[in-house]
């Protein structure tokens, strides 16, 4: 008896094609069908993957009993009427990030889901990234650790979109980071950004975000930047941590370093001393996995088991919701703006 799934990848360009040989490999999973508007991208699909449907209709793949699962990894702005229309056909959903590019679409999203008793996931690879794992093992391990701030940087040569700007391709990555590491959503957020390449659309950012407990973050985003850089550094009371994607060795190193503040006792009531902290370098071992592939595996255990997604639909809406804010705020040359 075959007890595979059976799932189909909407959109196979760049990035869904990786989609096609993840669940190619997993033994749970059969990859039944690929669907692309675009028929070179089938051929692709088809020379790699033999015995996998092709089809360049969307409504052929979802009349099919045999599919379970679909994989949405088209366009940003069309998330939302292919993901909707998977639910509708009962199939179990995980759609790339961002969700939505309007949050009332995602709460929509999120809704049907749940109407239908159905998996809807986002595909926020970075939070199956062992790297970013560790990272919030070590702000966790110890009560005392207060995180202050926390930046990250998100710069490359292209790729460069055509339906949405540069924050919205890059930036949610980092959002969906920081509300992870933090346990948290922003309240208000302040983002400025340049059409430097003179296109229609932002091709660099700079967004600041205000967490509870006054922590701040920034992320800088840019698609028109020689060096590729793509790190997250926390800094706390007692160390910084840094988190660098481009690296194969030692992604993430921990500073045990950290100054922290204390009030002085009587009779000086309201005065501060800062006490440094100082230790180690250390370099934690990192269990090599493909974050994509760990992110599939999260997705066949939650809706084969019907268990509850760590990407899900909401927390997909949290980090659309941070974006549009980011739009107000960019409207505005970089006021600052609440998130909801
Ligand atoms: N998680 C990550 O690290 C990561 C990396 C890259 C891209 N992405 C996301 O993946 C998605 C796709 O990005 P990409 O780089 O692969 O883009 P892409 O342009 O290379 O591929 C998109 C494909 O979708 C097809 N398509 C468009 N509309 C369609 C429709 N209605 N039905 C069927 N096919 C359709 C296009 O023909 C194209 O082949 C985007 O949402 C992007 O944000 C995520």
């Amino acid at each position: 008896m075959n007890n595979q799934s059976g799932i189909a990848i909407i959109g196979c360009g760049y990035w869904g094609i990786n989609y096609v040989r993840v669940f190619n490999e997993l033994s749970q999973t059969q990859v039944v069908a690929a669907c692309d508007q675009n028929p070179e991208r089938l051929q692709e699909v088809g020379r790699r993957f033999p015995g996998v449907a092709l089809t360049t209709d969307v409504a052929e793949v979802l009349s099919r009993d045999d599919i379970d699962a679909v994989v949405v990894a088209t366009p940003a702005t069309t998330h939302y009427e292919v993901a909707h229309a998977c639910l509708t056909a009962g199939k179990h959903v995980l759609v790339e990030k961002p969700i939505t590019i309007k949050a009332a679409n995602a709460k929509d999203l999120v809704n049907l889901a749940e109407a239908k008793g159905l998996t809807l996931m986002v595909g926020h690879v970075f939070l199956y990234n062992a790297g970013v794992r560790k990272v919030k093992d070590c702000l966790n391990q110890d009560e005392g650790t207060r995180v202050y701030y926390l930046y990250s940087r998100r710069t490359n040569l292209g790729p460069i979109r055509h339906d949405v700007n540069a924050l919205w391709d890059l930036a949610p990555h980092d959002v969906s980071i920081f509300n992870y590491l933090l346990d948290s959503t922003p309240s208000w957020v302040s983002a400025i950004g340049s059409k430097v390449l003179r296109n229609h659309r932002e091709d660099v950012g700079f967004i600041s975000l205000g967490y509870q407990d006054s922590v701040v973050g920034h992320i800088h985003v840019s698609w028109a930047d020689p060096n590729k850089v793509r790190e997250v550094v926390v800094v706390s009371n007692d160390m910084r941590i840094v988190f660098d994607d481009v690296k194969n060795i030692e992604q993430v190193r921990i500073f045990e370093k950290g100054i922290a503040s204390e009030e002085i006792e009587a009779p000086s009531y309201g005065e501060f001393r800062f006490r440094i902290h100082d230790g180690d370098i250390i370099s934690p071992r990192i269990e090599a996995s493909e974050p994509l592939k760990s992110q599939c595996l999260h997705f066949i255990e939650c809706f084969t088991q019907n268990k509850h997604p760590l990407t899900d639909g909401q927390s997909g809406l949290e980090v659309v919701q941070v974006m549009e804010a980011i739009d107000r705020s960019l409207a505005q040359n970089g006021a600052p703006v609440q998130v909801r």
